[in-house]
């Protein structure tokens, strides 16, 4: 059906584009692209996250390194080991996947990536970047939804009213700053609001990104809406679904992504490319 959209050939086509500039990048005898993953213990999401990130950077012809440490590395040890990548020439991006164990202080570590080689968009710098409309890394769902909406032609969003549901640092805050950059009205929902579901009735543009299995129902959803669902969760029948009941929108909405093969799949295929970015402005 033509309302809903693959977010999984929208990234194998990027990934195609990708391959084929690395291709060109190998013929001359150039450098080749590297991006390099720290992963700290062994969260079992994390490492299939990783896995992924690897099997697709293979896919594209792009170097890639997984550097794993045990869950009771010292953040000391972590953050010499990204300085040491910092001033590495042959890498390009440097991911550190999250969570982080608690001895951790998380944003010590994103703050020591070097803002040039952030292409998860999680630096400050680079978060603030955005937040003025500067060119910078994008992080790597939230840049994938604005991609999605851009292939149905959602480009400008004068006059649109969007509703983001969850506020996470990965997600929640930088699509809704993306959304208003693109001049969509937008307004911010999260587990302490009362009443989602009477704010995101008025949305020409629903994103979820909460976490909570068919949270979002019909009765929540205004006629030919725009539905984005972030979210990864299991059912009550062991099966992955979003955060929005697919099967009870789906009459209503005007697009919707699917669980998967909608946004996930977009996530990974960002990276390269801001990875691909990345590399481009090194060897100018
Ligand atoms: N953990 C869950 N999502 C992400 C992501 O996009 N980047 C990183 N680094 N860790 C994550």
């Amino acid at each position: 059906m033509d309302k809903i959209i693959y977010g999984s050939e929208i990234a194998a086509k990027c990934k195609e584009d990708l391959k084929v500039e690395i291709e060109g990048y190998k013929a001359k005898g150039m450098r080749l692209p590297q991006l390099v993953v720290i992963l700290v213990g062994d969260d079992v999401g994390s490492q299939s996250y990783v896995k992924g990130k690897e099997k697709a950077c293979e896919a594209i012809g792009m170097q890639n390194a997984t550097i794993r440490y045990d869950a009771s590395i010292s953040e000391e040890k972590l953050i010499e080991k990204i300085q040491e990548l910092n001033y590495d020439d042959n890498v390009d991006g440097i991911l550190v996947q999250l969570p982080l164990p608690s001895h951790i202080d998380t944003n010590r570590v994103l703050f020591s990536i070097n803002p040039d080689k952030d292409v998860d968009g999680f630096h400050p710098y680079n978060i603030g970047k955005m937040i003025i409309g500067e060119d910078t890394f994008l992080p790597c769902t939230p840049k994938g939804i604005i991609k999605i909406l851009e292939s149905i032609g959602y480009d400008d969003l004068s006059g649109k009213n969007a509703v983001v549901i969850g506020r996470s640092n990965i997600v929640g805050k930088p699509i809704a700053q993306l959304l208003l950059n693109k001049n969509a009205t937008v307004q911010m929902t999260h587990s302490r609001t009362k009443n989602i579901e009477d704010i995101v009735k008025h949305a020409d543009i629903v994103v979820a990104a909460v976490g909570r299995a068919k949270l979002v129902k019909k009765e929540w959803i205004k006629e030919d809406a725009v539905v984005i669902d972030v979210g990864v969760n299991r059912g009550e029948d062991g099966k992955l679904c979003g955060d929005v009941d697919f099967d009870d929108v789906i009459d209503k909405v005007k697009y919707i992504t699917p669980v998967p093969k909608g946004v996930g799949p977009m996530t990974i295929a960002m990276l390269l490319e801001n990875t691909v970015e990345s590399y481009r402005k090194r060897e100018d």
